[in-house]
């Protein structure tokens, strides 16, 4: 057998990871440090997320999700939920075809109908046009981790279920396209799930970084993987 080079060990690395996920975090403090507008701290996350979910599919992860906007954040300015759904819909505009020919499905995890209907047609066409592609990407908007599940149990109620097994939940969840993630990696030092994947993060790892996402990188993404490797991941075993 060859001899495995720096390369091929990188490689294999990333496939141990079949589902990566991200709670994009310090936007906010990134702006304020700077003195500048929240929404400043936005515009530049908004580029990180663009080179970081790029990064991550040139590595062959075959599920990505990002959490982009929470079912609590509608509890900040309208100015700045403004401003957040404004880069949301600019973000479909912009970065969404060239995903579709890499070959990626994009999903929107959460409740679109407390979104404006144009920015919710926008992200149904994309799920649409992409929903036969290999990787995917899932993006969670307007999104919570207990309205989740709430959704998944009232959907079973409504087909007539009297009782439910924790598959028939986890086939209901916005995420049922990809597996759980192995990997969920915070930014800005915060060490909470903050309402996020709570069902699907049973047996997930976690990694904190305390950058701040405008400055987090695709190197601090090899970091985290890197640390995931000398995990021992038991499941309730040994
Ligand atoms: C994450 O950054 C982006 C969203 C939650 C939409 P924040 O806006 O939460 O940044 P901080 O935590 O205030 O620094
Ligand atoms: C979680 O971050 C939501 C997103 C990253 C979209 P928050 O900044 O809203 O979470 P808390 O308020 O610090 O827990
Ligand atoms: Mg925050």
């Amino acid at each position: 057998m060859k001899n495995r080079t720096d390369k091929d060990t990188a490689v294999a690395d990333f496939h141990a990871v079949k589902h990566i996920a991200f709670i994009m975090d310090g936007n906010g403090r990134w702006a304020q440090r700077r003195l500048l507008p929240r929404s400043a701290g936005h515009i530049q996350g908004l580029k990180t997320f663009t080179e970081i979910v790029k990064y991550c599919f040139e590595k062959r992860i075959a599920n990505v999700t990002v959490y982009a906007f929470s079912t609590e954040n509608w509890n900040r300015s309208e100015e700045e939920v403004g401003a957040l759904m404004e880069l949301l819909e600019r973000n479909i505009d912009e970065n969404a075809d060239e995903l579709v020919e890499k070959d990626v499905r994009i999903i929107f995890l959460g409740d679109k109908s407390a979104l404006a209907p144009k920015l919710a047609d926008k992200m149904r066409d994309i799920e649409k046009r992409s929903e036969n592609n290999r990787a995917i990407l899932n993006v969670a908007v307007n999104y919570g981790g207990r309205d989740e599940i709430v959704h998944a149990v009232n959907s079973l109620i409504k087909d007539g279920r009297m009782s439910v097994s924790a598959d028939d939940i986890s086939s209901r969840l916005y995420t049922s396209a990809s597996p759980d993630p192995d990997l969920i990696i915070r930014t800005a030092g915060e060490q909470r799930l903050s309402n996020f994947l709570l069902w699907q993060a049973a047996y997930s790892e976690f990694y904190y970084s305390d950058k701040l996402w405008p400055d987090f990188t695709p190197s601090d993404v090899d970091k985290a993987i890197d640390d995931f490797m000398t995990r021992h991941r038991k499941y309730g075993g040994y």
